[in-house]
């Protein structure tokens, strides 16, 4: 057997099945091979020609072996070239897998969309808060119990600083910098050092609503959320204002509204009540206006501020406050058309 005319063979080797792969296998690589039987002359081969003899079969071998690694990659490339060109172009595109609003954006901008028909625009404010803005200059006074430990959370090294317990802070900012008339809403993420339950969480969202013009009164907070209430829930619903005390507010009164869960008969959600609280409001504080340079001789206004997850719960019938955190998409899903 010539080692030369076999080089040229494999190197000359053409594969396009898997049966002509086996076929160069059969033939050069496996142990019954010719490449094995050259292997099996190393006996008959005198003393001194026996190295040059093995050193031509060895690279032999090797050139094979290569060859066939090379045969193997040629035809898998052909065998998947040749399937992508069958592919149809001509058929529709599979559908992307849609993600959907968390519902607590989608209650974000609905109370936006709402706002924004009369005249609120939308601002914002840090989530780490100092002292002044989420207290001092809403007129807490220096030791009001909304500023002890077991309401918020401060960072360890600094009392000055803490995660703004409410959308209040954002109120100041706002009136630090712009000059009546002002009407905006300020949603966003608060913080509380609450056990979380089915009503309570230590991160919850916000949406704080001011007003400042000359001459705003009670009448015009009244009718601004009963416009609220009734695009929200539906033209039948009722609202009433309870007197209530705010330290940034005077007069102070907390809103609610008919329980449209249980339609007024009495249910878990309202307490048996028939109501729902769903904002605090009230008249800014004439001290409130000072601290922010506005002049309370010229100005009045009214602020509120009510709860994202509450509202949303009210929609639609949530009746536990973990759902909106926990991620779970079987309850994410069922608000897809939103
Ligand atoms: N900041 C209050 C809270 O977190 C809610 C609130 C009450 C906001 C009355 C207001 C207001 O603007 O006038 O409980």
């Amino acid at each position: 057997m010539d080692i030369e005319s076999l080089k040229k063979e494999i190197l000359g080797f053409k594969v396009s099945s898997q049966e002509q792969l086996e076929e160069f296998r059969m033939k050069f690589i496996s142990r019954k091979s010719v490449i094995g039987e050259l292997f099996g002359k190393m006996k008959e081969v005198s003393n001194e020609e026996r190295k040059a003899f093995g050193q031509k079969i060895n690279e032999l071998k090797d050139l094979a072996q290569d060859k066939f690694q090379e045969l193997i990659r040629e035809l898998e490339n052909s065998s998947s070239s040749s399937s992508t060109s069958h592919k149809d172009l001509t058929l529709p595109s599979g559908f992307a897998p849609l993600g959907s609003s968390h519902p607590i954006t989608a209650v974000r901008n609905e109370i936006i969309d709402i706002f924004s028909k009369i005249g609120f625009n939308v601002s914002s404010g840090p989530e780490i808060e100092d002292d002044w803005h989420n207290f001092t200059a809403l007129n807490f006074p220096p030791n009001h119990p909304a500023r002890e430990m077991q309401d918020t959370f401060f960072i360890e090294k600094d009392p000055d600083i803490a995660l703004r317990t409410h959308t209040s802070s954002v109120q100041i900012r706002v009136m630090e910098n712009e000059k009546p008339p002002i009407r905006t809403l300020s949603p966003g993420r608060v913080f509380r050092n609450e056990a979380i339950s089915a009503r309570a969480h230590c991160i919850f969202h916000q949406v704080e609503g001011l007003y400042v013009d000359k001459n705003v009164s009670f009448v015009d907070l009244k009718q601004t959320l009963y416009f609220f209430a009734k695009e929200m829930f539906g033209e039948k619903t009722k609202i009433r204002f309870r007197p209530s005390y705010f330290p940034f507010t005077e007069p102070s009164a907390e809103i609610d509204i008919s329980c449209n869960i249980c339609g007024g008969d009495g249910c878990n959600i309202c307490k048996y009540t028939g109501w729902v609280e769903i904002a605090g409001s009230g008249m800014v504080d004439p001290n409130v206006l000072a601290n922010c340079n506005i002049d309370p001789e010229e100005y009045t206004g009214f602020a509120f501020g009510m709860g994202i997850e509450r509202i949303a719960m009210l929609k639609w019938q949530i009746n536990d406050l973990r759902l909106f955190t926990e991620n779970d998409i079987r309850f994410l899903e069922q608000f897809k058309s939103l």
